[in-house]
């Protein structure tokens, strides 16, 4: 084949050193990165230096020599003055890292003359293998190469791989490592490739990844026992914090399980920019609510979680802020917990947080507010039913989530139960988004501000003295006097 398209220029393989001699040339920095490397794979490492950086000493041979495992055991330094192009054949694998060209040459060419496998750092055009960038989590191990082309690219795909993969990796590996004798010799080749399939789709390794191992260990050996090999695939719901709309705010979490869903519902205040995260396969479901048009009741909403998880279907119930925050996160994770589906809860940096970030408001301070009430500024009936006395107090920041419809009853409210009508107040409108506005005075121009600055979308009151602060960095704020409606 010539078309370079079907051409690896690199062979990926995983090689097990454990035990094997290898020999590193050089004693810097870079010759340290490569011993590490090899002394965690369990390999046998000969370094060869003509001189050997302090520091390198010391960390290789700061080891604890107590335990049996230990890479001291494994390592040996020679220090001499010429290099025996001879002595190479000994070794297994050899990398050539002193930095000096003439050197790191004759390593390679003496290692080609044995028949040994090479790494020159930095000279691709002497290497019979490359090493490609790590992610390494216990049994897992990810290795990313450009081929040579470009290190920091593939240090900036590791980061971006890193993002997405969960915490717990580790232990989830592990943990199917335990179980696979038991799954060999319960379940045939094909039956067994399934049911590994529908673990890693599946709850018990959402339980593993969440943490709740012994309970993951319970179900996955009743899971072997029922040797039924075509269980049906357990649906489960995630509901899901997105965040308050900037999509750099969203946990890893949430971005994982996003990436793993079958079926995601989302709401009014999830962007596209934070549904890109979703797999491109997975089933949209809009079921947004707008004041006054419902497109979907909340009993509806239920409903449809039910139904898709019911179906073995993994369900991202995403919705904006945090879950639990104004969000009936709790209406539905009861729905789903009554039909006893499996749920998981992801919070989400709530817009009360996120937007007073972005305005660069802190919410508490030492000199000024050592409290604050999170309210909704929308009753039931449409006012507002609030302990106005309690929320008047001073010395703490009230914020207020949806109240930009009844922002000067809101206003007239606290001022008539005693706050001082020149409290520091700060509207902030799509916060966190590339469309923030900022607007801020005093509470007794709370009204006006919203209708001056046509304010529409969605919105947070920040009341107390800390609103001052953030306007003052950006040199806004104005006390002026103004109506109440
Ligand atoms: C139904 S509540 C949902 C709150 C959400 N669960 C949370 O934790 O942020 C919707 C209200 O949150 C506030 N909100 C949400 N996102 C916002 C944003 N980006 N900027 C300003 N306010 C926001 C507004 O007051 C909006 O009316």
């Amino acid at each position: 084949m010539t078309d370079s398209k079907y051409n690896m220029k690199y062979f990926p393989v995983f090689l097990n050193l454990a035990g094997r001699s290898c020999l590193v040339v050089g004693g810097g920095s870079m010759a340290l990165n490569k011993t590490r490397l090899l002394l965690k794979a369990g390999a046998v490492v000969h370094v060869f230096a003509s001189e050997i950086d302090p520091e390198f000493y010391q960390e290789l041979t700061a080891r604890d020599g107590s335990s049996a495992d230990d890479p001291e055991k494994n390592l040996l330094i020679i220090i001499e003055a010429r290099f025996e192009p001879e002595k190479i054949s000994q070794f297994d694998l050899i990398v050539a890292a002193s930095g000096d060209p003439e050197l790191d040459l004759q390593v390679a060419q003496a290692a080609n003359r044995a028949g040994r496998p090479v790494n020159v750092v930095d000279r691709t055009d002497l290497c019979t293998f490359i090493m490609p960038a790590i992610i390494h989590r216990g049994d897992v191990i990810v290795g990313i190469s450009t081929s040579g082309a470009s290190p920091v690219l593939a240090r900036n795909i590791r980061a971006q791989i890193e993002s997405i993969l969960p915490a717990r990796l580790e232990v989830l590996g592990a943990f199917a490592r335990s179980f696979r004798q038991a799954v060999k010799a319960t379940f045939a080749w094909d039956d067994r490739k399934r049911f590994w399939e529908r673990f890693f789709d599946g709850p018990i390794a959402s339980d593993v990844l969440a943490g709740r191992e012994a309970q993951a260990r319970e179900k996955m050996v009743s899971l072997i026992n029922r040797t039924d090999p075509h269980p049906a695939r357990q649906g489960l719901v995630h509901i899901v914090g997105a965040g308050p709309g900037d999509p750099d705010l969203l946990t890893l979490r949430a971005v994982q399980v996003m990436r793993d869903a079958d079926v995601v519902l989302y709401d009014k205040l999830i962007g596209p920019r934070i549904l890109d995260y979703v797999r491109r396969d997975a089933k949209r479901i809009y079921v947004g609510k707008t004041r006054a048009h419902h497109s979907r009741t909340q009993s509806e909403i239920n409903a449809l979680l039910v139904h898709h998880a019911k179906a073995g279907r993994r369900v991202v119930r995403l919705k904006g802020g945090d879950p639990f925050v104004f969000g009936r996160g709790g209406e539905e994770l009861e729905a789903v917990r009554s039909q006893g589906i499996e749920v998981e809860v992801v919070p989400g940096v709530t817009a009360a947080t996120g937007c007073a970030a972005a305005a660069q408001i802190p919410l508490t301070h030492r000199d000024h507010a050592n409290a604050v009430t999170f309210v909704t500024g929308h009753g039931l009936e449409g006012e507002p039913d609030l302990d106005w006395e309690a929320l008047a107090r001073r010395g703490q920041t009230l914020v207020i989530y949806m109240g930009a419809s009844n922002a000067g009853l809101i206003a007239q409210k606290l001022i008539a139960h005693g706050l001082d009508g020149e409290t520091p107040m700060a509207i902030i409108e799509n916060g966190t988004l590339p469309e923030q506005k900022t607007v801020t005075g005093p509470l007794v121009a709370l009204y006006d501000l919203m209708h001056d600055n046509a304010i529409a979308g969605p919105a947070m009151l920040v009341i107390g003295d800390v609103a001052a602060l953030g306007a003052q960095q950006a040199g806004q704020f104005h006390g002026s006097q103004r109506r109440i409606a």
